[in-house]
């Protein structure tokens, strides 16, 4: 199993497009797949067809302990990839557990009893260092960082970064930052391939070499309701994150190798 958690506190910078449809393309390589919607504004519970204002259970009931976290998962259109669902009721979580003891281990301890059932469980986070964050952050073995290369972004990604390293060794010391990807790429703008050289001289391996460009289809794709590969299956859109989930798990053949 592998839990990784799609943070970017800067918002808009395809962490929601690149969970879904990431999720989605590992889910039909036959992998089984957790999506997990960490954002009050509930933008992949609602690319994923649902009605966000009237769920019965979210995220929200996990966090106060109202519910266990089985109980408020759901199916999705693609086979193999379920969801945990949010709206907005989850930004009550951060004032009401403000003062609790133990608040950034509620997710850990909450999620653990499904761990196991699943291949990958991907958290997109909201675009926020917070309670949220910090707790996925807590839970998570790793970090994907997706970024907007079509601003310089590396300011942000130092504290981010910083952010990382302090739960790393407050919370959870088997955190790592294990992939960077450049999202809406626009190959005929210098600053699209001066932001990605930045980053891969600054981050080197950590940055994926597949780039995911900017693609109308993948921004009309949320209304859909569907991943990318099944609302454009011949979009570059959806190449790119099939490539993305096909190196995703080549590095994790090449990282079993290094170790045996
Ligand atoms: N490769 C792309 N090509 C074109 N549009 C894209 C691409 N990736 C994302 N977008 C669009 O950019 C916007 C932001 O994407 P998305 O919602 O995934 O970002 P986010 O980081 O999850 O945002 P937030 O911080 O608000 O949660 C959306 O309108 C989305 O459709
Ligand atoms: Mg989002």
């Amino acid at each position: 199993m592998r839990s990784i958690a799609l943070t970017n506190q800067k918002g808009g910078v395809a962490k929601t497009t690149t969970t879904v449809n990431l999720g989605a393309c590992l889910a039909q390589m036959g992998k089984k797949v957790l999506l997990v919607d960490l954002d009050p504004q509930g933008n992949l519970s609602s690319w994923l067809g649902l009605d966000i204002h009237n769920l019965e259970r979210s995220m929200y009931n996990v966090f106060l302990e109202e519910v266990y976290f089985e109980e408020i998962l759901t199916k999705t259109c693609v086979e193999n990839m379920t969801l945990a669902p949010s709206n907005v009721a989850l930004a009550g979580v951060e004032r009401i557990l403000a003062h609790e003891k133990g608040r950034d281990l509620i997710l850990r301890k909450r999620m653990s009893a499904v761990v196991n059932n699943y291949d990958y469980i991907m958290l997109d986070c909201p675009p926020s260092l917070g309670l949220i964050t910090i707790n996925a952050l807590t839970f998570v073995k790793e970090v994907f960082i997706p970024l907007e290369t079509k601003v310089l972004a590396l300011n942000g990604l130092v504290t981010l970064m910083n952010t990382v390293q302090v739960v790393k060794e407050r919370l959870n010391h088997s955190l790592e930052v294990t992939g960077i990807v450049a999202c809406r790429f626009d190959g005929r703008t210098n600053l699209s391939n001066e932001v990605f050289n930045q980053i891969k001289e600054r981050f080197k391996d950590k940055v994926f070499d597949t780039i995911i460009k900017e693609n109308t289809r993948l921004a009309e794709c949320p209304i859909s309701g569907k991943p990318i590969t099944l609302y454009a299956p011949d979009s570059s859109g959806a190449v790119d994150y099939t490539n993305l989930a096909k190196e995703v798990i080549e590095r994790e053949d090449r990282m079993k190798e290094t170790r045996k």
